[in-house]
């Protein structure tokens, strides 16, 4: 999953016309420069004449026209024709039968959105194989840039507006987005898990997004509950189905379903969740999160009720 390597590695459509292109620019790269070593090696190795005056001026003419303006106008041609193709290939109509979905970059997470769905979720992006999907990518703060190497280009997320990529994924599969385009601190910790899925496990993924989490069953788990809703988490975070509402950091109401904690920088665990609610700043100096101060038994709680956030 590391974007070196990914966009060499095409799972869809658009991504598949880039690395073509890429590949292409790449052997022709190969081929001239072995044209021009050649001759530069035969030009160098050639024995000495006496009378280089009359010999030379002809065939050096020759070589100036045909390698130095032929060569690169029908290279250069052919690349633009082969660029013209895959900007094509990579356009921005939204297809009818596509999966629209909004991303909103934060420093430094994703809200993701699915409208149609009724689905809110953050720094993770459910896809079904096979159906383009219009993303529409916008920021609440700074310009950040999406990009799933595997399944296309990058594309800018702006404050001012939404841009529009259309991704397609032709194979089930996992992949990381990175932010790439440097927004602060923690830009470098900014990901987003891409999980492309058959439809059917896309729509039992959505059908359980759509509901409120089950109610807390155990003590430990309510009372955690009553913590999160007194220490001042509600006010940032929402949970389906609670009084909690607030906007300003991600979506929590599925989170015990998230792989990762920060936007993909640490794992999803229990000790983890404790270590970050205590002190996020120490795992990832920034964030806009602030740290608590809970009792061992208000934390053991808390974290337990976030488990239950399935
Ligand atoms: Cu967001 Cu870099």
């Amino acid at each position: 999953m590391q974007p070196g390597v990914a966009s060499l590695d095409p799972q869809g459509p658009a991504a598949q016309a880039i690395a073509d292109l890429w590949w292409w620019m790449l052997w022709l790269g190969v081929a001239v420069f072995l044209i021009f070593a050649a001759a530069l090696a035969a030009a160098l190795f050639r024995p000495r004449s006496t009378d280089e005056e009359t010999r030379e001026r002809k065939p050096t003419r020759r070589w100036i026209l045909w390698g130095g303006v032929v060569m690169p106008v029908v290279v250069l041609v052919f690349i633009l024709g082969l660029t013209i193709r895959a900007m094509r290939a990579t356009q921005t109509n939204v297809p009818p039968e596509s999966l629209a979905v909004e991303i909103i970059g934060h420093q430094w997470w994703y809200e993701v959105r699915y409208p149609d769905e009724g689905v809110v979720t953050a720094n993770e992006l459910h896809i079904p194989v096979g159906r383009p999907i219009a993303l529409s990518l916008t920021s609440a703060d700074v310009i950040h840039s999406f990009w799933v190497p595997e399944l296309g280009g990058k594309m800018d997320l702006l404050p001012e507006r939404a841009n529009t990529l259309i991704l397609q994924a032709d194979e089930p599969g996992t992949h990381l987005s990175r932010c790439a385009e440097f927004c602060g601190l923690q830009h470098t910790r900014m990901a987003m898990v891409v999980v492309a899925e058959p439809a059917t496990n896309f729509d039992a993924w959505v059908a359980d997004r759509r509901d409120a989490p089950p109610e807390p069953i155990d003590n430990a788990a309510a009372q955690g509950r009553e913590v999160f809703m007194k220490a001042d988490c509600a006010r940032c975070h929402t949970i389906k189905g609670t009084n909690a509402a607030g906007l300003g950091g991600p979506d929590l109401t599925h989170l015990a379903g998230r792989s990762t904690l920060g936007a993909g920088t640490v794992p999803n665990t229990a000790g983890q969740m404790s270590r970050w609610i205590t002190d996020p700043h120490a795992i990832k100096n920034g964030v806009k999160m602030p740290g608590t101060e809970l009792t061992g038994e208000e934390m053991d709680a808390l974290v337990a009720y976030l488990a239950t956030l399935q």
